[in-house]
């Protein structure tokens, strides 16, 4: 594409994105004042924190309002509401209102909307040291993801964004990897030849699931659920809390818990907005980022076990699957990707 041709896609994209922007603004009706407990069940409309603040900043991401990251974003809301003494509100635009993830990436950067918690899949597709956080098996638990975040280099993972018009400025977890299959049980590598899998379109998930013998769908998350009630796919990768909040337990049988990947929301905003906060409110917004972080992780870490049981009682085989069948293909995937960036390279070595 030419640069000419580009730049009158990005500003088409620009324009789209304001249209959904205003037809989202019209449609809106839900009402959660500051201090809410987090609890809105509207599906499809906006969730405002503090709609008469100041300044009511405007998030965006692609999940419903059941899952945890518009529950961290609610919680995020109330905290730069209660922080800055009600000079900030938050209108939250969840469940792909605004587009896909990409069309978010460039209503954040163009400045028509100013957070949005983005998949670290997407941020793969912008900057690939993002991949980094799906090096298999790296954490055991989302809790130990959770310290990761505050490291060294995951910070500079962040940092790869500097020349965009966005800065990263935390990461959220809401649960880890597993494997949803419809007819086959998947206890190992053997299982996959053979199967087509929904990963999500991002080069490092998709690398690992070629590496096991699985033929991929890049499908994005609204589209999955169809996919496979109709067959297109045999199964999919997901976490506990989509497979729950999307109600995959409908479409597919086996949920092999593998646990085999974290799955970061990265926290972006508009560098312009941000640089031009005082110091003392940038550093309101990242407290408040970070409290909704560590609310994400520990909520959803202790609820392990419960959705476990919720999927049992929907009638769903689940089971358990450690990294064993599955280490060739780990070391595979260290080796390629450590060559590919120093920095996935560093925080590999950091956290192997
Ligand atoms: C997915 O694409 O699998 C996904 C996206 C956001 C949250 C959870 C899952």
């Amino acid at each position: 594409m030419t640069m000419r041709n580009s730049k009158s896609w990005y500003s088409i994209s620009c324009f789209i994105g304001f249209v959904l922007l205003l037809s989202a603004c019209n449609d809106a009706d839900t009402e959660v004042e500051g201090g809410s407990n987090g609890e809105s069940e509207t599906e499809g409309e906006e969730t405002v924190i503090a709609g008469d603040a100041e300044q009511v900043f405007r998030l965006t991401h692609t999940t419903p309002e059941s899952h945890m990251w518009h529950q961290a974003a609610v919680h995020f809301g109330d905290i730069l509401a209660e922080r800055s003494d009600g000079r900030f509100g938050l209108e939250i635009y969840p469940a792909g209102q605004l587009g896909t993830e990409a069309d978010m990436l460039q209503q954040i950067e163009s400045g028509s909307i100013d957070f949005g918690f983005i998949t670290a899949a997407e941020m793969s597709s912008r900057e690939e040291a993002f991949s980094a956080w799906f090096a298999p098996y790296l954490f055991d638990t989302i809790l130990e993801a959770n310290e990761a975040r505050e490291s060294n280099e995951a910070s500079a993972i962040l940092n790869t964004l500097d020349s965009s018009n966005m800065i990263g400025l935390d990461y959220l977890f809401a649960g880890q990897r597993m494997m949803l299959s419809r007819d086959v049980k998947i206890e190992g590598p053997d299982d996959m030849s053979g199967l087509t899998l929904r990963v999500t379109p991002s080069p490092p998930m998709l690398q690992f699931y070629n590496s096991l013998g699985a033929s991929t769908e890049g499908i994005p998350l609204p589209e999955v659920y169809s996919a496979a009630q109709t067959g297109v796919i045999d199964g999919m990768d997901m976490d506990l809390d989509a497979t729950i909040t999307n109600n995959f337990y409908e479409v597919v049988d086996y949920a092999a818990v593998t646990n085999h990947m974290v799955w970061p929301a990265v926290a972006v905003m508009n560098d312009a907005l941000f640089d031009g906060l005082s110091d003392e409110d940038q550093q309101i917004v990242i407290d408040a980022l970070d409290e909704a972080a560590d609310f994400s992780a520990e909520t959803r870490y202790e609820q392990e076990e419960e959705f476990k049981e919720q999927l049992r009682g929907e009638g769903m085989d689940v089971y358990d699957i450690d990294q064993t069948p599955f280490e060739s293909e780990i070391a595979e995937f260290d080796e390629e990707y450590s060559a590919i960036d120093s920095l996935i390279e560093d925080f590999i070595t950091a956290f192997r």
